[in-house]
């Protein structure tokens, strides 16, 4: 992991972490936002369950096929002949929900000898950086999210590499609305809250006042001073703190397999901004 942000973590087995061992790492995990966690290649996939429920509750994945027999798991495969991959735009995972996926905690099961690693971006640090009129101007504004542009019906032809698509995807098309700043319920600290591919627009604000201001978000989470990378091996161990990170899954290995494991996990809260209570 290289960058300006996370923590690359060796050294421990997280089949057999002790309470003390988890709280460390999860302060870990507070403190620089994503965690890489090397060396768990010995991980069944439901002690590597086991591990991502230590976060909270699993939130399963509405979209894809999960995998058989353990359908919290969802399995993100793209084979060499394939073209897409799925998360290959900058995004932050499942704002759809009502309760969006607090963590996200993947594995790294066949990884490309060269290409495949993951982007990351700090959404606290990319909030700080912004201009006072613009921290102003949406501090009280929700986005509008909907998964409709990825898996509804405004993705037609959208290709996500080898993951199956569930056949009803009606609830695609459903809006939630979110702050664009919410204060992350563990540090207090204001991060943007901004998924381009996951919004149609912003409440309040007519589309040519709101897609600008979307644009102009999403170009600015993801300067290159906010952002870090992931390298996968086998048997890595990844945990994103959705509340405050993006990511993208960079699709630069043509011809080569790439299959990771992935668990949404929920703390409970709703995104709120400064002063809103938690419900
Ligand atoms: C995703 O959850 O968006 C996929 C991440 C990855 O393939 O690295």
């Amino acid at each position: 992991m290289n960058g300006a942000f996370g923590a690359e973590i060796t050294g421990v087995d997280l089949a057999a972490l002790d309470d003390a061992a988890f709280t460390a790492l999860a302060g870990i995990l507070r403190d620089r936002h994503v965690l890489c966690i090397r060396g768990q290649a010995h991980l069944s996939p439901a002690q590597f369950l086991g591990f991502a429920r230590r976060f909270g509750t699993v939130t399963p994945y509405p979209f894809g096929e999960p995998m058989e027999g353990l359908p919290e798991i969802l399995r993100i495969i793209k084979e060499p002949e394939s073209r897409g991959n799925f998360g290959g735009v900058w995004h932050t995972d499942s704002p759809y929900h009502e309760i969006p996926p607090s963590h996200t905690v993947i594995m790294g099961i066949d990884i490309p000898e060269s290409g495949g690693d993951t982007l990351v971006a700090d959404m606290t640090a990319a909030y700080e950086a912004l201009p006072q009129d613009v921290k102003s101007r949406i501090q009280g504004l929700d986005g509008v999210f909907t998964a409709t542009k990825v898996h509804g019906s405004a993705a037609a032809g959208l290709e996500l590499g080898d993951v199956t698509r569930v056949a009803d995807r009606t609830r695609a098309d459903q809006e939630f609305r979110h702050p664009l700043v919410r204060v992350h319920p563990e540090t207090g600290l204001p991060t943007l809250y901004v998924s381009a591919c996951h919004m149609s627009g912003v409440a309040g604000l007519p589309r040519d006042a709101a897609q600008p201001l979307i644009d102009f978000l999403a170009g600015h989470v993801v300067r290159e001073e906010f952002t870090a990378r992931i390298r996968w091996t086998r048997g890595t161990v990844v945990v994103l703190d959705n509340r405050c990170v993006q990511h993208k899954a960079l699709n630069d290995y043509p011809g080569l397999r790439r299959e990771i494991h992935r668990v949404q996990i929920t703390d409970g809260c709703r995104p709120t901004r400064r002063g809103q209570e938690t419900p």
